[in-house]
Order: C-alpha cells, then sequence, then structure tokens
C-alpha cells in the first residue's frame, strides 16, 4: 500500500473547531462530571481542575452546550441569578440542580479558553425568548436581560458568537419537534431576531442529512446562516447497549464522506458552499445508552428508563474500536476542511465522552488520546495525500459485508514550523500492515502510535493500557524520499518529520 504526498500541494486549512466538544445536562456530563462543588478536586468555582488540566491539554477550542435533547425544554432564564431552584427536565424525566446554567457555562468556557457554543431551545421555545438569551449574553447593557446579566455580577458580555437555533428538532424524540415548512419559519424568525440583537453572532441550524428539510432550512433562512448542523452516531446502542463488535465499527468509516458529500452537493447546488459550512456538532461511534425514553414505549419506573444509563460508566466498552473509528473520522473531516469547519465529540465528560471520572480522579479513554495526538502532533494546513494499491477490508457490516479501506492516511504542515505530520490509521483487528509514503523525507522523523493490546482494550480506574507511546519501531526503511512503516493491528500513528 502506498501513500504520494506532496507538501507543495497544500490543499486548504483546517479550523481547529473541529476538535471540539459537547457537554450535555446528561447523566454526569455536568453535575459529577466538569461541574462538582462538592468534590475535593474542585476549584473555587466548583469544576473539577484534574477535567480542566485534561481538557487544557486536547487545546478544546468550543464547547457546545446545554444540548442536546436537555435544551428543547430548558428554560434558560430559570438558570441565572441568585435564587435557582430545581427544574425537572422533561427530556431526560430527572430533576436538574440547576445550579449550572449560561453563567457558569461561560466560567468554564473562560477557564479552558475556549469558544462558547449556545445551542437555543426550538422545542418549546420561541425566538422572543432565544434572543432575549442573546440580549443576556451579548448585549452591554440596553434591556433587561443584559441588565439582568449586570446585576448577576457579570457586568461586561459574555460575547457569545456560536449559536445554534434548536436541536434535532426533524425528529420525533425531539421535544418540540418540527415539520419542514414549521422548522423553516421558526429559524427564519429565530435568526432574524438573534441578529436584530447582535448581528455578529454565528448561526446554525438543526439539520440533517435529508434534502427536503435543508432546501426547506436554507431557503427560509441561508442568508443569515453561517453553517449547517449535522448529527452523527454509527451504532445505535440507545435502547439495548448492545455494542457492535470491532469488525461492523470498521464498516461505518467510510460512511461520514457520503454524509459530507451529501451536504457539500446540496449547498453547491444552491449556491452557498462558499458561505455556508457544515458543524458536525454532535459526533461519536456509539450513541449513549438511555433505554426507554425517546422510543414509543416511555418506561414506566426509574429502573426501566433512569438507572441503566449508568451503564454509560463502564469503561471497558471504550475500546480500540472508538479510536481507531474517531481517527478515521477526523481524517475524513480534515480531507473535507474546506468545507467541514466545526466538529463537537459527543460528549466531553462522562457518558461516552473521552474523559471518566470517579471522586478520586479520572480516566483517560481511549478516544481522549486520539484527541491528544491529532490537536498536539498534526499540523494546520492539508497537504495532498493520494492513496494506490491499498488493501480493502471486507468488513461484517449490519446488513452484510461492507468493504473500506485497510488503512486511512491523512497529511498535514504545521504552517507555524514547517514540520510535516501524516496520520496513518490501520483498521485491521489483528494483523499489522506495511504501507510506504512517499514524499521527500528532509529531517528527524518520529512515530507515535496509540496501540493497545488488543482491539478490544481500554483503560479503566487502575488501569493505563492505552496511552501514545513513541513508536520508531514501526520505521521499516527510511530513504531521502520514501519511508516504509508498520503499522500495528487496530492502531492509530502520528508520523512527523520535523
Ligand atoms: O443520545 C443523546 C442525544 O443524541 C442528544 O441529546 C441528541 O442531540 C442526540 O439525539
Amino acid at each position: 500500500m502506498r501513500f504520494h504526498i506532496s507538501p507543495e500541494r497544500e490543499l486548504h486549512k483546517r479550523d481547529p473547531m473541529l476538535y471540539g466538544h459537547f457537554l450535555e445536562h446528561f447523566h454526569r456530563q455536568v453535575y459529577g462530571g466538569v461541574f462538582d462543588p462538592g468534590s475535593p478536586l474542585a476549584d473555587e468555582d466548583g469544576f473539577r481542575k484534574d477535567v480542566l488540566e485534561a481538557l487544557r491539554k486536547i487545546q478544546t477550542p468550543i464547547i457546545r452546550w446545554p444540548g442536546g435533547c436537555f435544551v428543547s425544554s430548558y428554560n434558560w432564564k430559570k438558570g441565572v441569578g441568585p435564587n435557582r431552584q430545581p427544574v425537572f427536565d422533561k427530556a431526560w424525566r430527572v430533576e436538574d440542580p440547576n445550579t449550572f446554567g449560561t453563567d457558569e457555562f461561560i466560567k468554564l468556557c473562560r477557564k479552558l479558553n475556549c469558544e462558547p457554543y449556545i445551542c437555543t431551545n426550538a422545542g418549546t421555545g420561541t425566538a422572543e425568548e432565544m434572543s432575549d438569551w442573546v440580549e443576556y449574553c451579548n448585549l452591554e447593557t440596553e434591556g433587561e436581560y443584559a441588565r439582568m446579566r449586570i446585576a448577576n455580577g457579570f457586568r461586561e458580555p459574555h460575547k457569545v458568537r456560536y449559536w445554534s437555533i434548536g436541536n434535532e428538532n426533524y425528529g420525533h424524540w425531539e421535544i418540540g419537534a418540527k415539520g419542514t415548512l414549521e422548522w423553516a419559519r421558526l429559524a427564519a424568525e429565530s435568526t432574524k431576531m438573534i441578529q436584530h440583537v447582535d448581528p455578529t453572532t454565528s448561526l446554525t441550524a438543526a439539520a440533517l442529512v435529508d434534502l427536503d428539510w435543508n432546501i426547506s432550512l436554507l431557503r427560509s433562512c441561508a442568508q443569515r446562516l453561517d453553517w449547517i448542523s449535522i448529527h452523527a452516531y454509527w451504532d445505535a446502542i440507545h435502547h439495548t447497549n448492545d455494542l457492535a463488535p470491532y469488525g461492523r465499527c470498521m464498516s461505518y468509516t467510510a460512511e461520514t464522506e457520503t454524509a459530507i458529500r451529501r451536504v457539500r452537493g446540496l449547498l453547491t447546488a444552491m449556491g452557498l458552499e462558499n458561505r455556508i459550512r457544515i458543524a458536525f456538532d454532535e459526533w461519536n461511534l456509539r450513541g449513549w445508552y438511555h433505554p426507554n425514553i425517546h422510543t414509543a414505549y416511555q418506561g414506566r419506573t426509574k429502573e426501566e428508563y433512569l438507572y441503566p444509563r449508568d451503564d454509560n460508566d463502564r469503561n471497558s466498552s471504550y475500546t480500540m474500536a472508538d479510536a481507531v473509528f474517531s481517527a478515521c473520522f477526523l481524517n475524513t473531516l480534515l480531507r473535507n476542511a474546506d468545507i467541514v469547519g466545526m466538529a463537537n465529540f459527543a460528549p466531553m465528560v462522562n457518558t461516552r465522552g473521552g474523559i471518566f471520572t470517579y471522586p478520586e480522579g479520572i480516566v483517560l479513554r481511549t478516544t481522549y488520546h486520539v484527541f491528544d495526538m491529532y490537536v498536539n502532533l498534526m499540523g494546520d494546513t492539508l497537504l495532498d495525500c493520494w492513496a494506490q494499491d491499498v488493501e480493502p477490508y471486507v468488513t461484517p457490516g449490519l446488513e452484510g459485508e461492507v468493504v473500506v479501506d485497510m488503512v486511512d492516511c491523512a497529511a498535514t504542515r504545521d504552517s507555524r514550523t514547517g514540520a510535516i505530520a501524516i496520520a496513518c490509521v490501520n483498521k485491521h483487528e489483528t494483523d499489522a500492515k506495511e504501507i510506504a509514503l512517499h514524499l521527500p523525507v528532509r529531517g528527524c522523523v518520529t512515530v507515535t502510535s496509540l496501540i493497545g493490546e488488543s482491539a478490544d482494550d481500554y483503560n479503566d480506574i487502575g488501569r493505563d493500557h492505552v496511552h501514545p507511546v513513541c513508536n520508531s519501531s514501526a520505521i521499516i526503511e527510511q530513504t531521502d524520499d520514501m519511508l516504509r512503516l508498520r503499522l500495528p493491528a487496530h492502531s492509530v500513528s502520528v508520523v512527523q518529520i520535523q
């Protein structure tokens, strides 16, 4: 298998927001996750210092909050000010302490030096409520909501630039689900009111890979949209927690390209491809386990719909399948970074996030290390990289065999240092694979790999099996214009040429 890389052919720069995250009021993502005022590991504002440190290490660029399904019946006004009352979250059918609201979210983003991205309530909410939220966050002093923010102790505006109109309002599971035309009208009115409040906002709206929905949405307010949002979870374990085996997870690795191509095609057909970018603002190999909540059967007891969510905390279910899939996903985004400008790993902490918290510390799951490698080792500029003689990988898809490329590579340059970095992913479950990278090789070559002892390897409390290691033995041969490598089975490697 050969990959030809042309350092002189720069394709495009990637937006750092491709490495974004998503934080929802679900299970232990907020309370007991990033925000745990009662913890001895919390700072003066109640945030877990170990979680903050881990998020800083992967240079978290943007966080989307507060949902997700949660937001579609969330009243933001009850989540600010000194007199917070617990609220019943009708989406996830639990009481939300309501001690984490807009101002706490902004504090979190300031501590991480990252962009806040607020998803508004387009379920039970109105255009007025959405634009009131923008008043609260972004107006200096005008009007009751800016004055409310100042009275709450925040003299300066929060300057929230990124806003979404709604979350998955196309889905029957969403509170306040909408029809196509109804959605177009609400999006048109909401974007209009929001931009009457703050015309500098960068707006997106809930969408999916569906022509009717997207054409109707874009016809109604494309002029006020900078993004179109799509979500994807491939292994739909929401109701069963029946994890797809490694091979089936690999069968999904070509689907990201298909989804992007279809949305890109529509934007191009409507002449919007240079003005509206794609925000993949919820993605993960596997869905979150929350049985008997969105389905026809709503669950009658907490044993049926609430307590099973704790199974999301089973760290042994976060394996090299998650890491290898996520690296393939990020490679696809990098190749399409001319039109994909944001992506948010769903979620950031606990549930199926890269960081797991427990009272005494955190576990860095396999996907966390993929972000660490891509953020800290890959460059910001995509180089032309074309594959030759790539071995097909016949994988057991959901409905029969699916053939995908055995190895996936993406090549970058760091525009500051000139260093070249190539992410090389070997998808095979058991076999190492040899590849040749054809490019000028001048300088020091290092290989960092995420391997694991098996495809099912994972990290847990007191078990740190999977983390990036220096893997110089991967280099079999090096000439002035070629690197021959041996990629371990089920592995993610970044080859750096300084
Ligand atoms: O399973 C979690 C849900 O997935 C999020 O709340 C929603 O946005 C998506 O459907």
